[in-house]
């Protein structure tokens, strides 16, 4: 599914290290994992989904590309799931710290990281835990993603990005703009769970 070279290689390669350090922040598929786990792990993504489609979708240069941010959008999976657990979503904090989303390649680099995750969201979904195996197809949208369609959303994303990142200097700066979209979700997703851990400190 993936390319073995070109600018979606140069993408992978120069993330690999802080997509390992993302995953160390998800802990829905420990063995341990509890409901609230999967709770906070949704409400933490919707944080960063929703503030940063938005900004995607306000980039004009990425629907002439031929990238319809709009039509991409996760955090409605994620609306949809975090209510079918009873959760309000309007209540929920966003992040203040998204990366900006700034010339076509920035943009681009952001949009991988969150259209890559289409993919490590359907391994997720099949490698859940028993405890948490039974919200599937009742409170994991988020995970499904693009679901049957996740390869050709994918492919489809592919060649925009082997169109547009076509200079050295392009497929650096969409690297450095997924660098950054990783590194602040990491410090997003510890944040959440620093105060996670400080509620719970509180209330007992
Ligand atoms: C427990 C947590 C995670 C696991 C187990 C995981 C697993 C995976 C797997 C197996 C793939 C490859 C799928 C394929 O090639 O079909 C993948 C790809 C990817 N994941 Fe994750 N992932 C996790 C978390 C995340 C997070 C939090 C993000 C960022 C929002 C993310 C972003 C990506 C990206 C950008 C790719 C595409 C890599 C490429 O260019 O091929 N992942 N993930």
């Amino acid at each position: 599914m993936i390319a073995g070279h070109g600018p979606l290689r140069r993408l992978k390669d120069g993330t690999a290290e802080l997509h390992q350090e993302a995953e160390l922040h998800v802990r829905i598929l420990d063995a341990d994992a509890t409901l609230t786990d999967y709770r906070r792990y949704l409400a933490a993504m919707f944080g960063y989904h929703a503030p940063l489609e938005d900004a995607l979708a306000g980039h004009e240069g990425l629907r002439r590309a031929g990238f319809d941010p709009a039509r991409r959008r996760k955090s409605p999976l994620l609306v949809a799931d975090l209510r079918a657990l009873g959760e309000d979503p309007g209540a929920l904090p966003p992040c203040v710290a998204v990366p900006p989303v700034t010339t076509l390649p920035r943009a681009l680099g952001v949009a991988y990281v969150l259209e890559g995750a289409t993919l490590g969201g359907r391994y997720i979904l099949a490698k859940l835990p028993p405890q948490l195996a039974p919200l599937r197809g009742r409170a994991t949208a988020f995970l499904a993603g693009y679901g049957a369609q996740t390869g050709a959303c994918w492919r489809a994303f592919a060649a925009v990005v082997e169109r547009v990142l076509v200079t050295p200097e392009a497929e650096a700066e969409a690297v450095a703009g997924a660098r950054e979209t990783f590194a602040r979700l990491i410090d997003w997703l510890a944040a959440q769970t620093r105060a996670a851990g400080a509620a719970l400190r509180e209330a007992s």
